[in-house]
């Protein structure tokens, strides 16, 4: 085969497509009652969008966009993620003046030049969400039921959701040097990568899977005991009102997140089921983003999630819970005239929403029955010259083998 697609990306094709429509249905049946609307946006933005929203010391700045130079000599990035062309979105419309939260959900396909492996792709689909314009930890705790209630109404059981507060910029220098501080020593034993983390954003060192590293920063400062006081009172709040919705949650005080834009509230939920490439979904607060993109100072929060993870998941749990949309008819034809009578027929049907096919391969009459029997018809309609005469057809149930004769102006009455 000359051509593929490119090593990391995929085809979705037609014996799939339909799970990935359920997924999406799934989703937006839990987004439509929390009354968030749906936002569709660029797949490329400028380049300076992303490196100063996600940050410039962030492995997704560093080492994974696709970006390139255009005709027109501007640097182009794909979309590594949704918030930053969300947030561009917002304050190109000012949608903030048009109600003082706005909030918006998405889906589409995200670039990032990553190792693939499982879970984990060159391109890849998200869902999310982003709610512009409070800082109300009722709302932090709103978006986190959310995401709960994505995996609950999927059926999906084995997940647990990760919390913590990763402060501001008042609390988080505090922090900054005691972790500094506390890892003076271990620099050395740290991967390549963590020694520039240690230098440049020594948080993102928590995320390491390297065991070197972990181990090196197994009883390291958290910041989540470091908070000031307003971060640990938004905190608590959150914290509480997830009670309050009996939602379970796990403290991770370790948790750290990929983009640089966050600021107290953290979260993501992972699924043992899913290997290394765990995390099904991740969010929290970036009450800067607005402001530095060049706003007003707008706090807000969102999250997003894998949809290939989410897939995966499903397809391991076997819990698609719907049925695949069934072909009602194929029309078996034999001539010219009953083609003829075929094609208007078939139209008819198709506007009264019966989902048919017929034969364009000028088939015989068995192998036009093998092509239906293929695609799982649920009836077969045999129409010859004779039968377009009397008016009559055969129509063939495909499940129990028995056929009748029926009046063919009165088809869709008997379908
Ligand atoms: P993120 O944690 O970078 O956050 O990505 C969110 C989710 O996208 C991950 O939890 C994972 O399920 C999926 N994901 C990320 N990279 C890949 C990949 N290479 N292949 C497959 N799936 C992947 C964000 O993107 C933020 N924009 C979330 C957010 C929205 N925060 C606030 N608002």
């Amino acid at each position: 085969m000359r051509y593929k697609a490119l090593y990391g990306t995929h085809d979705i094709l037609p014996d799939d497509s339909f799970k990935w429509q359920y997924l999406e249905d799934q989703v937006r049946k839990v987004f439509a009652p929390y009354n968030y609307k749906e936002i569709r946006v660029p797949t490329f933005e400028e380049t300076e969008l992303f490196s100063r929203s996600i940050g410039q010391d962030t492995d997704i700045v560093q080492k994974e966009m696709y970006t390139f130079t255009d005709q027109g000599k501007r640097s182009i990035t794909l979309r590594p993620e949704g918030t930053a062309g969300v947030v561009r979105a917002y304050l190109q419309h000012s949608l903030g003046e048009r109600s003082p939260l706005v909030k918006l959900f998405y889906f589409g396909s995200m670039f990032r030049q990553e190792r693939p492996q499982k879970g984990r792709m060159r391109e890849f689909h998200q869902f999310g969400i982003e709610a512009i314009g409070s800082n109300d930890p009722s709302l932090d705790a709103e978006q986190i039921e959310m995401a709960v209630r994505i995996c609950e109404q999927l059926k999906i059981t084995d997940f647990k959701l990760h919390l913590n507060s990763i402060g501001c910029p008042v609390c988080r220098p505090v922090h900054r040097d005691k972790l500094l501080n506390f890892m003076k020593d271990k620099v050395g034993k740290l991967c390549d990568d963590c020694k520039t983390r240690y230098m440049r954003n020594p948080l993102r060192m928590f995320d390491c899977k390297n065991e070197k590293c972990i181990e090196q920063l197994k009883d390291a400062p958290v910041m989540v005991d470091y908070l000031c006081e307003d971060c640990q009172t938004h905190y608590n709040q959150v914290k509480r009102y997830l009670e309050k919705l009996k939602i379970d949650y796990f403290e991770d005080k370790r948790l750290v997140r990929g983009l640089d834009y966050y600021t107290r509230t953290a979260f993501e939920i992972k699924s043992p089921l899913l290997g290394s490439q765990d995390t099904l979904l991740g969010g929290g607060r970036y009450d800067l983003l607005v402001e530095e993109l060049g706003g007003k100072s707008t706090p807000a929060i969102g999250f997003a999630a894998g949809m290939e993870r989410f897939m995966l998941v499903l397809e391991m749990q076997k819990k698609f819970d719907f049925e695949e949309k069934k072909l009602n008819l194929f029309i078996a034809s034999l001539g010219v005239e009953a083609k003829a009578f075929a094609v208007k027929l078939i139209r008819d049907l198709r506007k009264k929403n019966i989902t048919c096919d017929t034969d364009y391969l000028q088939r015989s009459l068995k192998a036009q029955m093998k092509e239906a029997d293929r695609q799982k018809a649920e009836k077969v309609l045999i129409i010859g010259e004779e039968e377009i005469k009397k008016g009559k057809a055969i129509l063939r149930d495909m499940q129990t083998g028995e056929q009748k004769q029926i009046e063919l102006d009165r088809i869709d009455n008997v379908l």
